[in-house]
């Protein structure tokens, strides 16, 4: 056993030693944190039951016999077997709200949740906004927080994978949103018609020739929520070619391309793309106005 785990009273040093331990293991961080020690963080909170918002006076609570072999375990799991933190707790936080994931599921941690909150401020008048179509929904996370943000707005998701939909399904009922959120299993926009506000995705985008040399932890989650052809556009490609038809006049399309942004202007060197700069991290999401495709 881990002397620095074994012997820390508190959860805040429990999380140093979990911090010391996690960026000793040479793991990948980039599903919801984005380095060690948040992941720490996470993982005791998680453990000790504590609001991510509470005040600092937690750091100074004891841990109990109990919750110190938890996090013990969670540790030694989180290093031996690479499983994203995620998986481990079955929950993951997402534009403030909290998701049941699992391995059906990508981890949520696009940057669009600092978009959705403000309800697309400034591109989008809110008030405008009576249908929202999200395209690869997997949790539910980015359609949930949409209609959160959007209280008026029906929603549609899809999702090819039907494994995903039950999951998203769990998560609407969590947030009371079932009679606003249809879920839909198609490929894409397969069977969807009437016209949307907002088009929202984070499609597959990364090329398959990445997944030999992708870290361990992306190993875990579905390949269907990683790869998109050879550039990783694929997806992007039939979005783009379906938001024109399903865009109402004033309609505008969110699509997440993530490092592949530059690739995805080369292929589309006509379309104004407006990226957007993201205040904690993360890029490649592009505004596309209907009025433009
Ligand atoms: C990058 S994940 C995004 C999941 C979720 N929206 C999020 O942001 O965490 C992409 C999702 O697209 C789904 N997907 C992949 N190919 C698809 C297709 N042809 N039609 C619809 N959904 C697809 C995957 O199953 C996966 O859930």
């Amino acid at each position: 056993m881990n002397e620095a785990i074994a012997n820390a009273a508190t959860v805040g040093a429990q999380i140093d030693a979990v911090e010391t331990e996690l960026q000793a293991a040479g793991l990948f961080f980039g599903h919801g944190t984005d380095n060690p020690r948040d992941e720490a963080a996470a993982l005791v909170y998680f453990v000790c039951d504590l609001e991510h918002d509470g005040d600092a006076s937690a750091y100074q609570r004891a841990v109990s016999d109990a919750e110190r072999a938890e996090i013990r375990q969670l540790t030694d799991t989180r290093i031996k077997t690479r499983t994203p933190l995620a998986y481990l707790t079955g929950e993951a936080w997402f534009a403030g709200l909290r998701f049941r994931v699992d391995q059906r599921v990508l981890v949520p941690r696009s940057p669009l949740a600092e978009l959705i909150v403000p309800q697309f401020s400034p591109w989008v008048e809110p008030g405008n906004v009576r249908r929202i179509l999200e395209i690869g929904t997997g949790s539910g996370c980015i359609a949930i927080a949409c209609a959160h943000a959007f209280p008026d707005a029906e929603v549609v998701a899809t999702d090819i994978s039907a494994d995903a939909l039950a999951v998203a399904a769990a998560n609407a009922a969590d947030h009371g949103v079932t009679g606003r959120l249809r879920l839909v299993e198609t490929d894409h926009t397969d069977g969807v018609d009437g016209s949307f506000d907002l088009i929202v995705s984070n499609p597959p985008y990364v090329p398959v020739a990445e997944e030999a040399a992708i870290p361990a932890e992306y190993r875990h989650e579905p390949a269907l929520g990683l790869y998109s052809g050879a550039d990783g556009l694929d997806s992007a490609r039939r979005i783009l070619q379906d938001a024109p038809l399903l865009l109402s006049d004033q309609g505008v399309l969110a699509l997440e391309v993530g490092a592949q942004w530059q690739q995805l202007e080369q292929a589309f060197p006509h379309l104004p793309f407006t990226w957007v700069e993201f205040g904690s991290g993360g890029e490649g999401v592009a505004l596309i106005f209907r009025a433009d495709l």
